[in-house]
């Protein structure tokens, strides 16, 4: 066979309180190839993963490495195995150095002893070239952009050289340029041999890279084939039983007058230059504006300034025409600004709390009469939202860690929107999700802005920008070199826009 089979799954089942996540589950991942896991927020590809990096066991069934079976009872285990995984939600230490990050679990000991702080730092220089990322092996990980974290993920488990590399929506924070660069590197682990799992919510490029397709529903297999003659139609018709569903048609409204303006926005970083660099712009009710950029342009950063995360960002802000001078978070929360952060796990999300306390947790006052909290009105907002935003779960009483990655993400739009804003910032708003959720979530901020709401959102994907906006905007190096409008916009003016003044070194601060 072209491919030999490395490991194999016979009637996997994995059975959670509540869920069944795998159900009887035949998988067979090729080695020399990559292997792609498709399906909706809740399918089961995560779980699937997980009892084959022996982070789950499986409840019922077998895995086999070769001929030999086997049952793995930890990360390490699996490890021994040539088994690596990088999850779906970031796991790294912020408070620690890139390289630090890197060699971890597998300190490069010289003469057994001390640790070879040298050795880590040159290999993790070597790994960022490979990357080709101007990520310096002794930047904090706390300091870096989610996408680059994502890069140090990648970086981490190409380090301990594995022969069976599970990769979990690996891309979700990276943009175009990134993916390139990734997909160079997977294709030289597959002409090493390495057996590769792709998970993607990105149907083209599960299609461009993928050798073999495995497509999941409700926790069974509803599809595995080779990828010769797989097209976007077939995995969507696997995925939900029916082809493709609509995306939003397009429902024009009038724009209100001004609801936000930015002026002379900046923020500095610790290194001395700006992150963002004299931002003004302005947005009226019922208006989306899209903006687009690479990673480290100071989009999410000026988002974050927006909200009230960095109080020593200059400029002026106002809310319909008044100006926003309340410093804190809650305070513009108050005043109508709501944002959604990129990383949910972190910054939206509270993991031991239920999903109906998290999605609730902004908008509490909503629910209050007089000292009187009303359960059963949060409750059916709760509900209501649920059912909306097509959220898998067994109950809204739930601890939120229990949701698949997708469907956390749908929780953290779910709470900002509780909240009523003016304003709602969104910093990748389809980051995660599958493609119906997606359509889902773009109708409801197309709904939503046709009741006036006006929002900002950021995006690295240029087909999202140049379907979902009403105006775009460019950042590059912390300025807006770029405005346009739906009908002069073209993707390839964004992207010239994109790398306007683009040097490489801007996005990170020199080594102390
Ligand atoms: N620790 C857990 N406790 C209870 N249920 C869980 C747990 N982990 C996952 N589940 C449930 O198992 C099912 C499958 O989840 P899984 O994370 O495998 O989905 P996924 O296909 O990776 O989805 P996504 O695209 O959103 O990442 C979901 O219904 C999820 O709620
Ligand atoms: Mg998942």
């Amino acid at each position: 066979m072209k491919h030999p089979i490395g490991l194999s799954i016979r009637n996997g089942t994995k059975v959670y309180p509540g869920t069944i996540a795998l159900s009887d589950a035949d998988f067979d991942l090729h080695l020399g190839a990559v292997n792609v896991l498709v399906g909706e927020n809740g399918a089961g590809k995560s779980t699937m993963m997980k009892v084959i990096a022996g982070v789950e066991q499986l409840t019922d069934g077998k895995i086999f490495v070769g001929d030999e079976q086997v049952t793995f009872k930890t990360t390490e285990e699996a490890a021994r195995y040539g088994i690596g995984i990088v999850f779906q939600e970031l796991n790294l230490f912020p408070n620690l150095t890139v390289a630090e990050n890197i060699f971890i679990a597998r300190e490069k000991t010289r003469g057994h002893i001390d640790i070879d702080k040298n050795a880590q730092r040159e290999r993790t220089r070597a790994l960022m070239e490979r990357l080709e990322q101007d990520i310096d092996p002794d930047d904090l990980v706390g300091d870096l952009r989610v996408g680059q974290q994502q890069i140090v993920e990648i970086a981490k488990s190409l380090a301990h050289n594995a022969r069976i590399l599970i990769l979990d929506e690996p891309t979700s924070a990276l943009s175009a340029a990134e993916v390139e660069i990734l997909f160079r590197v997977i294709y030289d682990l597959k002409s090493d041999g390495v057996g590769i799992v792709y998970i993607s919510h990105r149907l083209e490029e599960l299609i461009k890279i993928g050798d073999y397709i495995t497509v999941l529903r409700d926790g069974v297999i509803t599809g595995a084939r080779s990828m010769e003659g797989v097209d976007v139609d077939w995995i969507v018709r696997n995925m939900i039983g029916e082809s493709g569903k609509d995306f939003a048609k397009e429902i024009e409204h009038p724009f209100g007058e001004e609801v936000f303006r930015a002026e002379h926005v900046s923020l500095g970083s610790s290194g001395g230059g700006l992150l963002v660099d004299d931002v003004s712009l302005s947005l009226k009710h019922g208006e989306i504006l899209g903006i687009y950029g690479l990673m480290g342009a100071g989009r999410s950063e000026f988002l974050e300034c927006a909200i009230g995360r960095h109080p020593q960002a200059m400029g002026k802000l106002f809310i319909d025409g008044e100006l926003l001078s309340e410093k804190t978070v809650a305070g513009r929360i108050k005043r109508g600004l709501a944002l959604i952060p990129e990383d949910r796990k972190n910054d939206g999300l509270v993991q031991i709390l239920s999903i109906r306390e998290n999605m609730t947790l902004s908008s509490l006052m909503q629910f209050t009469r007089g000292f009187h909290m009303s359960l059963a009105r949060e409750k059916s907002t709760v509900a209501d939202f649920v059912k909306r935003m097509t959220i898998k779960i067994a109950s809204p009483e739930n601890a939120v860690s229990s949701l698949s990655g997708g469907n956390q993400q749908k929780v953290v739009i779910s709470k900002a929107l509780m909240t009523g804003p003016k304003v709602l910032l969104m910093d990748e708003p389809s980051r995660g999700i599958d493609i119906g959720a997606k359509a889902e979530v773009f109708r409801v901020m197309r709904k939503l802005a046709a009741e006036g709401l006006g929002i900002i959102f950021v995006t690295s994907d240029l087909d999202e920008v140049m379907s979902l906006s009403d105006r775009i905007l460019v950042m590059s190096n912390g300025r807006i070199t770029g405005e346009f409008d739906r009908e002069t916009a073209t993707n390839g003016a964004l992207v010239e826009a994109s790398a306007i003044g683009h040097t490489t070194t801007t996005d990170n601060k020199e080594p102390a």
